[in-house]
């Protein structure tokens, strides 16, 4: 199969069904909403959406705890509502990919219930262990949701591994059992005509062989054992010659931990196993490995991460590019600012969307949601975060724990999208399943729409912009005044045409050096987000980006 690469030339649009759009008044969002809403999601430019998990499922971990893969939860509107939206999606140009979680299932799955009971062939689908002596667990990994990896089985009487919660058991991806049903579930999709998968976590799947303690990583212990494990690229590569080359599709790799040299091994064009990789790097710039250590925003930690990846994959390999998925908390509220929310917005926008690579926008990060800030710690429903609280900084005072949660939880990126200043922000007619973030009367689509300054026209223009030139597809990419602290500039450059991307991420007025090599008088500002009579050469206003064009 002729494999076209049609993702470089894309712009994504992630869904997170259960808050996207309610379309049956249930107070669940289901994919009716997402149908009614095609259209808006076409109007930003995006021409892809990425579901996250819309499978049945029971819920430990919304949804990517998956209790059947090849079907559609009834919540959701079940298959007949999905044949009805990938149709849709396609009619209008738009291109569909699956979140494929293999890691684990749920614990509820067909195959976790036969296997707990030892009915072939499902006996060995699953990491079972006895435990060591003394009634010590079979070793000492951390699982990254809920305390230790492993739990008892009363059924099978054996220990059995789960790298998230307990309710998401590891599959044992050494069995070829299991990797046939990878394949099949991977088909089944694509046959109906999916474009392709976002493959959650996927570089955990291969454990090192014997599971030996780890005596290294601070936290998340035993990740050295299980992240790039000893056959990764080989199930990869399976997967791939098996099924993924037989399809013109694009596929997505989750990988925690990774840098830009290892990524190679992956997503190399030449002999990799998959298009490219959703980093976590340009997500630690204000936190260390993960949100839960915050620590204080450095814009030079931001570029490092952003540069690195533009430099080392040039010529090479595909960059993924986002700011915000569902699992961290707001990117105004963390890089940007929330008092100059509307400058910040489109500042963060035009960093991230001028690169090389295909862009990928959450919903409501278009319309620049900020984070959630509940009143109370009870309200929090995401796995993660209920154990994180009852099991850290106890020593704090309850406020200040709270307020963790405001800038850590996963839940703080989880309320309904914000369409208008109508009840439950117009999300639902119904009792909606979580929180709304009270500001959605300040902020929402509505409103954003009948502004042509809003965040939400400024995507608009920027993904148009994007898409319009091709240097932003081909051209060579280079970081100016790297040391300063306070600006992100880059430069685009090919033959006859060049770009220059500059964002302030200060809260006053900074001086922007004279760059060499760019005569201003000779180029077109063709986006920024302040009024052409507040615009100075060599002083750029709070969150002030510019982008110029020379042709
Ligand atoms: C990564 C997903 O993005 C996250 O939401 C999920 O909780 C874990 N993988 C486990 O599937």
């Amino acid at each position: 199969m002729n494999k076209t690469r049609w993702y470089k030339d894309s712009v994504f649009y992630q869904i997170w069904p259960r808050s996207f759009k309610d379309g049956n008044g249930d107070g669940m969002g289901d994919l009716y909403g997402v149908y009614e809403k095609l259209d808006y999601i076409k109007s930003l430019g995006c021409d892809g959406i990425w579901f996250s998990p819309i499978y049945p499922s029971p819920g430990a971990d919304c949804g990517y705890d998956i209790s059947d893969y090849m079907d559609i939860a009834p919540e959701f509107g079940g298959m007949e509502a999905f044949r009805l939206v990938l149709e849709g999606a396609h009619q209008r140009g738009m291109k569909v990919l699956m979140d494929l979680v293999v890691n684990h299932t749920s614990d509820e799955h067909e195959w976790f219930q036969k296997s707990r009971r030892r009915i072939e062939p499902y006996t060995d689908y699953y990491i079972w262990r006895p435990g060591k002596p003394g009634g010590k667990l079979p070793n000492n990994w951390d699982s990254n949701f809920e305390g230790k990896a492993w739990t008892w089985d009363e059924v099978r009487g054996e220990y059995y591994l789960h790298l998230f919660a307990v309710k998401q058991p590891d599959l044992n991806m050494d069995n070829p059992l299991v990797r046939e049903e990878v394949k099949r579930i991977m088909k089944f999709w694509l046959d109906m005509g999916v474009d392709g998968f976002r493959e959650d976590v996927i570089t955990y799947i291969s454990k090192a062989e014997g599971l030996p303690d780890d005596h290294l990583f601070p936290i998340y212990k035993g990740m050295p054992k299980y992240n790039h494990g000893p056959h990764i690229h080989e199930y990869l590569a399976e997967f791939k010659r098996d099924v993924l080359d037989h399809y013109d599709c694009f596929t997505l790799a989750e990988a925690p931990l990774v840098w830009p040299d290892q990524a190679l091994k992956y997503i190399d064009e030449e002999n990799g196993q998959i298009d490219a990789m959703i980093q976590f790097q340009c997500q630690c710039a204000d936190c260390l490995f993960t949100d839960y250590i915050p620590t204080k925003f450095s814009l030079k930690r931001m570029k490092r991460a952003f540069s690195n990846w533009q430099y080392k994959l040039r010529h090479r390999a595909w960059n993924m590019l986002y700011l915000e998925n569902h699992d961290h908390p707001r990117i105004i509220s963390r890089y940007g600012s929330e008092k100059f929310w509307k400058e910040s917005g489109k500042t963060l926008a035009a960093s991230y969307l001028f690169q090389q690579g295909t862009p990928f926008v959450y919903q409501g990060q278009e319309i620049g949601m900020l984070n959630w800030k509940p009143e109370s710690a009870d309200m929090y429903e995401d796995v993660q975060t209920c154990y994180n609280y009852a099991h850290s900084a106890l020593n704090k005072t309850p406020q200040q724990r709270l307020e963790r949660l405001w800038r850590s939880s996963r839940d703080s990126a989880r309320t309904p999208v914000q369409w208008d200043s109508s009840e439950n922000a117009g999300f639902s007619t119904g009792e909606p399943w979580f929180y709304v973030n009270q500001n959605y009367r300040e902020i929402n689509v509505a409103q954003q729409e009948a502004d042509p300054d809003s965040i939400l026209n400024f995507y608009r223009k920027a993904i148009h912009l994007r898409k319009s030139l091709s240097v932003v597809r081909h051209g060579n990419y280079r970081e100016l005044f790297r040391y300063n602290s306070k600006l992100y500039v880059y430069a685009r450059e090919m033959k006859g045409q060049k770009l220059l991307v500059i964002c302030s991420f200060s809260n006053r007025d900074h001086i922007l050096p004279t760059p060499t090599g760019f005569d201003f008088s000779k180029a077109q500002l063709i986006l920024n987000n302040y009024s052409d009579d507040e615009l100075q050469l060599n002083v750029l206003k709070p969150y002030e980006c510019r982008v110029y064009l020379w042709t």
